[in-house]
């Protein structure tokens, strides 16, 4: 793969590759000197249109260990703001010829329009409600190294899958590596196709978390439901967010999981966010960085080899 567009057509054994891989860059990152030199030389640019503090600073993180320069550009302080289109300032980069291009954008398919204009790798950080490839890839890899295994664990994804690009990854994700797969939301906040998705559906949650492995909660994206339906986050809470009286239906050794940022005490209770025993939501930004020093080597390793 010259870019990392989706997860979608990724085989089991890519995706293995890439965890086992991720799995090397968790030690380095936990040793007092985590830097090697292996892409000195080579640039990294974040594009990012949409606000990020994990994918942003952990691409950055990650191409730094690795030696490599990273540039953020601002959008905010940027000449889009002066009318430039994406394409235009993609161009604009392409020509300080950097190696990988980290982007981040609103709309669907932005990532992939934009690679075919460029002559660099391309890494998806997220486009609108379409993919977020190494989220997926650093879920995966949380839940391999906590349970052991991918295949046949029961995942539950649950609240606003409709808009979520994080979900829509996982999805395609846990299917390549035989895990089974539940979406769990109110009707309103099902993408229209879930039926397609060979997928369980459920929308009552006690129903949708028994004894499953893994309950993966998403944040509610208000920013993304302007003129539909906006539920009242009282009401959400009581029936969609996950505390201890619904966890309880899934195993006893069940892993709480959130991508971030929260909504403290809309979609997940605080205390059991916080609670080390079931949560590894601060164990996933870990594994973020590691994932994302696998996919900046991988992509950019041909183009080492052909220098060395
Ligand atoms: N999970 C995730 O993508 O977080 P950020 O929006 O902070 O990057």
């Amino acid at each position: 793969h010259p870019h990392i567009l989706g997860i979608e057509g990724f085989s089991a054994q890519d995706i293995t590759h890439l965890l086992d891989l991720a799995d090397k860059y968790v030690d380095q990152n936990r040793r007092f000197d985590k830097k090697t030199d292996e892409m000195h030389g080579m640039t990294v640019i974040n594009l990012f249109f949409e606000n990020s503090t994990r994918t942003r600073t952990s691409f950055e993180l990650a191409a730094k260990r690795l030696g490599a320069d990273t540039i953020n550009m601002s959008v905010e302080s940027s000449s889009i703001k002066k009318g430039e289109t994406l394409i235009d300032t993609a161009m604009t980069l392409n020509a300080m010829h950097p190696d990988v291009l980290v982007v981040r954008h609103s709309e669907s398919g932005a990532t992939k329009l934009l690679s075919e204009k460029v002559n660099c790798a391309v890494i998806n950080a997220g486009d609108g409600s379409h993919e977020h490839p190494t989220q997926a890839l650093l879920d995966a890899l949380t839940i391999r190294r906590r349970k052991g295994r991918l295949n046949n664990m029961t995942v539950a994804i649950c609240g606003d899958v409709a808009h979520s690009r994080v979900a829509r990854s996982n999805i395609h994700l846990l299917h390549t590596m035989g895990a089974r797969v539940r979406l769990v939301a109110p009707p309103t906040l099902l993408p229209a196709a879930a039926d397609r998705l060979g997928v369980e559906v459920f929308t009552d949650m006690r129903e949708g978390l028994k004894d499953c492995d893994i309950v993966m909660m998403l944040r509610l994206q208000m920013e993304r439901m302007q003129g539909s339906f906006v539920p009242s986050t009282r009401e959400y809470f009581r029936f969609f967010g996950l505390d201890r009286e619904k966890l309880a239906f899934a195993k006893a050794d069940a892993l709480v999981m959130h991508p971030g940022p929260m909504n403290r005490g809309v979609e997940i209770d605080s205390d059991l966010a916080d609670d080390i025993d079931r949560s590894v939501i601060r164990e996933q930004v870990e594994m973020g960085v590691a994932v994302r020093m696998a996919c900046v080597d991988i992509l950019t390793r041909a183009k080492r080899e052909e220098q060395a």
